[in-house]
């Protein structure tokens, strides 16, 4: 099992889509992928099952921890059906709204790792798509994370935003509230090669973040929207663009799958 939590302190920045875009590669590759959708917006669990739960989400699975529940809440997601290898999802509400404190205690914070290390050994890669901010389900997502992947944007404010993730990751890291967790880097999508402020931004990141800013940076390109859209993995997407998004998404999945022998 390798967990990896996408996140960022930033709304919009492309979390979903990449979290998304990364299990469409998995599953092109033969990867057995889960995906957690601790976002209350519940994103993720729309993109990948075609409408909203009704039935046990994340928000059970952290507040009762026991095999049943997660049991129960797993589900298999569409994309896989007549593929060779596995998609689940975790769906997630509204209803994990309540436990995303700005304060959590390290009990509330461990919550997620508990009920995840009793059912998630049959997967190749979990991946948490988390909400936009550093609060109670974020740490929780971290903490039961072994990596931890950024999400920004080539803006002014991007930087502040990395840096204040990364550093929550260190910080857990240091106080074992994760104690499996490292940094991953960070993905920069929404990227626009013809803008000279966006070429600038992109500069500033790699200057101070160095090797921390992961190959490839995600261009913006509606394809990635119409996919999502039309419910499609981007790997079945049949626009002009798609050939240039599953190769971005799957040197994105190379990229978080090497990190896996870094440890
Ligand atoms: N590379 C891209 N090209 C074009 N559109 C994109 C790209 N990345 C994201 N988008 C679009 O931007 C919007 C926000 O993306 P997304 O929902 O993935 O962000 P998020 O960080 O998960 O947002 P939230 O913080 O609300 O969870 C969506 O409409 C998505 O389709
Ligand atoms: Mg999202």
């Amino acid at each position: 099992m390798f967990t990896v939590s996408v996140y960022s302190l930033k709304g919009g920045v492309g979390k979903t889509s990449v979290t998304l875009g990364l299990a469409s590669a998995a599953l092109h590759r033969g990867v057995n992928a889960l995906v957690i959708d601790l976002d209350p917006q519940a994103d993720a669990t729309l993109g990948l099952l075609g409408e909203p739960t009704e039935g046990t989400d994340v928000a059970e699975v952290i507040s009762s921890a026991r095999t049943e529940t997660i049991d129960r809440a797993i589900l298999p997601a569409p994309w896989a059906e007549g593929e060779n290898s596995h998609l689940h999802v975790l769906p997630g509400s509204h209803r994990s709204a309540v436990l995303d404190s700005p304060a959590p205690t390290p009990r509330e914070v461990r919550r997620l790792r508990e009920a995840l290390d009793k059912r998630t050994h049959q997967y190749d890669l979990v991946l948490i798509d988390c909400p936009p901010s550093l609060n109670g389900l974020t740490q929780m997502a971290l903490a039961a994370s072994d990596r931890a992947l950024v999400v920004c944007e080539p803006g002014f404010f991007a930087v502040t935003a990395a840096d204040r993730a990364l550093k929550l990751a260190a910080e857990m890291r240091e106080d074992n509230l994760a104690p499996r967790l490292q940094p991953l880097g960070l993905v920069v999508n929404r990227y626009r090669p013809r803008s000279v402020e966006h070429q600038y931004r992109l500069a500033e990141l790699r200057e101070l973040f160095g090797d921390f800013v992961l190959d490839p940076v995600i261009e913006e390109r509606v394809g990635l929207q119409q996919a999502q859209g039309g419910a499609v993995p981007l790997h079945r997407y049949e626009g002009a663009s798609g050939p240039r998004l599953t190769a971005d998404f799957d040197a994105l999945l190379t990229s978080v799958m090497d990190s896996r022998r870094h440890s």
